[in-house]
Parts: C-alpha cells; structure tokens; sequence
C-alpha cells in the first residue's frame, strides 16, 4: 500500500507500478471516465472537457467504450448483452502488448452499475493477455456502494485498487494505491515521492474513518438507508416527467433528466440551482444526471428532507416550463 496527497497522484503511482511489474507501458481505459485532472490521469480519462486542445498527452493510452447504455456504440437493446467487455478481450487480444485496463468500478459521475458478469469478462481477458485490472474507486469505497470495495460484488480480485476522497473522512487530502502481494516489485524505485504523502494528520483521518465505518455499522447503513432511498427516488420518477431513469447502489444515486427523448441537461442545471437555493448540495453529472452522494453518517430524518427539497425543486423546474 502507497499513500499519496490526491487521487490523481495515486492513479499515476499506478500507472508506473504497470509498467514496472508488465514492462509494458500502454493501457486501455474508458471513454467518459475520470481518473483525475493530471496530464497522465487525463491521457487516460475521457471526458472532451479535460482532453481537447490540450496538446499531446501519453502516448499508448487506448479507449474503449463503457458500460453505459445511454452512449453504447454496440447497441445490445434493451439488456446489456456486454458487448462491450467482449470488445475489451478483442482488443488486449489485438494489441497483445497492453500493461493495464483501468476502469472507474462503478462510474460516480452519473452513476453506471455494469451487470455482474462484465468483471467477471474484463477479468477473463486481462489474465488471458497479461494485462493487469486496476480498478479507480476513489470515490466510491469505503461504503459508498454498500461494500468496503465497490468490486466485493463482482466475486473477481482486481490487481491494483486506487483510493482517496472519503480516506481522509473527506476533509482531509489522503488517497492510496493498494496492490497484490506478487505487484511489490518497486523497492528500488520512487513510484510517489510527493511531500505530503505520508501526512500523519491524513493517517489519522484515514484511521479514524475505517473506525466510524465499522463502529457504526455504516456498509450496513448505506445498504439499508440506499434502499430506502432508491425507493423514494423511484416514486419521484413517477410524480415527475422529466426524471427519466433512476439508479441507485448503497448510498450513491443517479437521476437522469431527459426531455422528448433527449438528455435535459439546462433543466438539470436549474434543478440544482433550486435545490441549492433551498439548502440541499449535489453535482451534476454527464450534463442531465443530479448525482447525490449523501454522507454515510446522514441521520433519516436528514435524507428524508433532502429528497424533499429535490422534489420540490423539480416541481419547481418543471413549473417554469409551464410558465414560459
Ligand atoms: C473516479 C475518480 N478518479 C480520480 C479522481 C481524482 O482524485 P483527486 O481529485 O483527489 O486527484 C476523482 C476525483 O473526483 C474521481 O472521481
């Protein structure tokens, strides 16, 4: 396990840990995903925002497309026939010299569970080919999802795991790289190095979170609490036209607004100003996708009040239109 003062640091310490250990140094990873806003995190992140116009980043740094049924080039219809894992395998297959797949677990932005089997195909492929899996799940270990690990439910080991955000109870910049026992092939070689990498205020933080999590229970909470909540969110799907899917694991939840077909992303934008007029406080995600990611530790009666004041503000969104 190496620490690191930010995700992306980690991400990186990651990236030469792959090469090192594969003595290969490309990778594949997904178009619209996030590893951070570094210039090797954005070489193998997706999103236009970061990358355009930015000149050349790593070379050797491949996409493939997500896990996402709304931009899926494969198109499976209506249930996800993985296509796209199997393009994973033929690719690593074609390319037959890439160090590391790299994959947000679920991807936080707005909230893209893959099916139970794509680990279990992604994992396939990357030991058929040599390629190390390393799983970036910054933002959603440590219970977010239900788990410790958003991958617990896959039944698949990644090689690496990159933590951070909730690490440092959220307050304090902490972030780690965790590995395989067989990956410890770097003594002699600084894969980090960052001044603030082993804060003892961060290892304090990091040390009292994983005490609160098991003190008070929370992976139980954020499964039983999430589920009550979905339900909730599920029932504002049906009071509300513009909310056009609903998804939802442990504590992390995606409302995805859409209108006449099409992502509604200025009615998105208005939802989370109404709500943040009205005290409630969340991002948007891929444009039309109000992500709520609640604090573990939130008491009912507090996340009852927040999907009160979402309800309210997409009334009130939704009345505008009227209006107009
Ligand atoms: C999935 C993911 N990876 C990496 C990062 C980068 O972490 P940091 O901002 O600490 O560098 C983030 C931050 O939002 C993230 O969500």
């Amino acid at each position: 396990m190496l620490f690191a003062p930010s995700g992306a640091l980690a991400i990186s310490m990651a990236m030469k840990l792959a090469r090192l250990a594969t003595g290969r140094h490309k990778t594949l990873s997904m178009w619209d995903s996030f590893h951070g806003a570094s210039l090797d995190a954005i070489s193998i992140g997706g999103e236009a925002a970061f990358r355009r116009n930015m000149g050349p980043l790593l070379p050797g740094t491949e996409h493939a497309p997500p896990c996402d049924p709304a931009s899926c080039p494969f198109r499976c219809g209506e249930r996800c026939a993985l296509r796209c894992a199997e393009y994973v395998d033929y690719v690593l297959d074609r390319e037959g010299d890439i160090g590391a797949v790299i994959i947000e677990t679920v991807r936080s932005t707005d909230v893209q569970v893959p099916p139970p089997d794509y680990y279990r195909i992604i994992r396939r492929a990357c030991d058929r080919n040599g390629t190390l899996l390393i799983l970036d799940e910054i933002p959603i270990c440590l219970g977010r999802t239900g788990t410790m690990f958003a991958f617990e439910p896959y039944d698949m080991l990644p090689d690496m795991v990159v933590m951070g955000k909730g690490l440092g109870g959220a307050v304090f910049p902490m972030a780690a790289l965790i590995a395989r026992r067989e990956l410890d092939v770097a003594a002699d070689r600084a894969l980090g190095h960052y001044t603030h990498e082993k804060s003892s205020i961060g290892c304090a933080a990091a040390l009292a979170t994983l005490e609160v999590i098991e003190n008070e229970g929370l992976l139980e909470k954020s499964r039983a609490q999430g589920a009550t909540a979905l339900q909730r969110l599920r029932q504002l799907k049906d009071s509300h036209p513009v909310v056009a899917d609903v998804r939802g694991i442990g504590m992390l939840f995606g409302v995805e607004l859409a209108r006449d077909g099409r992502p509604a992303s200025e009615v998105a934008e208005r939802a989370m100003y109404a709500s943040l007029a009205r005290g409630l406080s969340f991002k948007v995600g891929q444009g039309n996708v109000l992500t709520l990611s609640p604090p573990l530790t939130i008491a009912p009666d507090e996340l009852d009040r927040a999907l009160d004041i979402l309800d309210a503000a997409l009334a009130e969104v939704e009345g505008l239109r009227v209006l107009r």
